[in-house]
């Protein structure tokens, strides 16, 4: 009565076996998954690596809504492309009231504050210790040693798509006038 191995026939076997295998390895890529899910950065799927500019609830900013609302001159604050300190990231408003080719890392290159833009002044401010970024991020005031990093910028689908800046710096201060992109 008892089905020996022997017994079962070879497809059903292999059926048998393939089941297994696959069942096997579902179960270990459901496991895994969050894991390397970590590790993927966000893309915006067109394999350019860039990454789409979002807001506070992390959807993806529309070009159309922030021109219509966003004065020209406006920096906004956006959840960007990761460098070593974070993604807080400046989507720039130009003069023209067109999204600029370059963006701004918001994070202070002195000790990590936050930098704000203060729309008064025309001018980043860091509340921590008061380093200050010209309306292109280059360093007017210290403590920081550095200006802000670039990232560019480009739009695409109604999004800002951010990717890394590794060119020369073209901003140039008093302070600081080094070409060298110091975050790369
Ligand atoms: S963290 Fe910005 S000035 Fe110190």
């Amino acid at each position: 009565m008892s089905e020996t191995v022997e017994a079962i026939p070879q497809s059903r076997r292999q059926f048998l076996s393939l089941l297994t295998t696959g069942a096997i390895t579902g179960a270990t890529v459901g496991a895994l998954y969050p894991v390397i899910a970590y590790f993927i950065p966000p893309s915006d799927g067109d394999g350019t690596g860039g990454i789409a500019a979002r807001d506070r609830a992390g959807k993806d900013f529309s070009v159309t809504e922030l021109l219509a609302k966003e004065p020209a001159g406006g920096r906004v604050l956006s959840q960007g492309l990761s460098l070593a300190a974070g993604n807080a990231t400046y989507i720039v408003i130009d003069e023209n009231k067109q999204v600029a080719k370059y963006g701004l890392n918001a994070v202070c290159p002195h000790l990590g504050c936050v930098v704000p833009w203060d729309t008064g002044l025309g001018k980043f401010k860091c509340p921590c210790h008061g380093s200050a970024y010209a309306t292109d991020g280059g360093l007017l005031n210290g403590p920081s040693p550095y200006p802000m990093p670039l990232v560019k910028a480009e739009v695409k689908d109604d999004k800002v798509l951010f990717t890394p800046w590794t060119e020369n710096d073209f901003r140039k201060t008093e302070l600081y006038s080094n070409p060298e992109p110091w975050w790369v």
